[in-house]
């Protein structure tokens, strides 16, 4: 297999200081240069700038976790989209499960987000996936589908390559209990099909997918060797940059 491997890190809160982060980027940066996959480091917005700087001339590209839903103005807190790109940053994570659980993103929202994110000449890596509870009944497909109809509502298909999807089932996060490769590329191929279905198959065959959920050295072979899987979206293990250098120079064997 030679398909492009995209490996995204969302940092999350983390880590606590400045100096960590630098630390942390600082070790990933000597191994980075070593692979040809494709590499999304998805900061805390404090440590976008330093980060922004250490990575000048490498081949690691800049994400931001979240952003507001408007362009400029009076809202006290929030962080524009042209505030991320003026930092290098050229990647926004939408719909986070978080996002979505703790900060009741709804997919109204998120697709307003898309569609700015879009507009300001971004890409997003649009997150969506089902709950445990969900999961359970075997609505998985179903959820998915509803989080894309919504997300993607007036998304045009010139649109969709600057769209990353990550499937990302809320019970495989941060809990240790990854989908199996079976479940996710079960999931994936779903979603490739109802982008075929909604765009064209030309348009899904290019689409990338990433899984998302207690991705570590240990299990990302098996995941990749799926199809319909194009990369991963890692938290917990792209902390430690051991196990991220790992993953970012991920080969297939044959
Ligand atoms: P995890 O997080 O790898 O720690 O499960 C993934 C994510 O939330 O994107």
């Amino acid at each position: 297999m030679n398909k492009q491997i995209i490996i995204a890190a969302n940092w999350k809160m983390n880590p606590s200081s400045l100096q960590e982060s630098n630390e942390l980027i600082n070790n990933i940066l000597e191994s980075s240069n070593q692979t040809n996959n494709k590499i999304i480091i998805c900061p805390p917005f404090t440590f976008i700038y330093p980060l922004s700087q250490y990575i000048k001339n490498s081949n690691i590209y800049l994400g931001a976790q979240d952003c507001y839903t408007k362009i400029s103005g009076a809202f006290t807190g929030e962080t524009s989209i042209s505030m991320l790109s003026s930092l290098g940053c050229s990647y926004i994570l939408v719909g986070h499960s978080e996002r979505r659980t703790i900060f009741n993103e709804t997919n109204k929202k998120i697709n307003k987000k898309i569609n700015l994110v879009i507009n300001e000449g971004l890409n997003c890596i649009l997150c969506i996936g089902e709950n445990k509870n969900e999961y359970e009944k075997g609505m998985n497909k179903e959820i998915c589908s509803i989080q894309l109809t919504e997300c993607l509502l007036n998304i045009n298909e010139n649109d969709l390559d600057k769209i990353i999807i990550a499937y990302e089932p809320v019970w495989a996060i941060g809990t240790g209990l990854n989908a199996t490769p079976e479940i996710a590329e079960d999931v994936h191929s779903y979603i490739r099909y109802w982008i075929s279905n909604k765009y064209s198959e030309d348009i899904a065959k290019k689409m990338c997918i990433l899984y998302g959920g207690s991705v570590n050295p240990d299990n990302i072979n098996n995941i990749l060797q799926k199809d319909n899987i194009n990369g991963v979206l890692v938290g917990g293990a792209s902390l430690d940059s051991n196990k991220f250098n790992k993953l970012i120079n991920f080969k297939y064997n044959n």
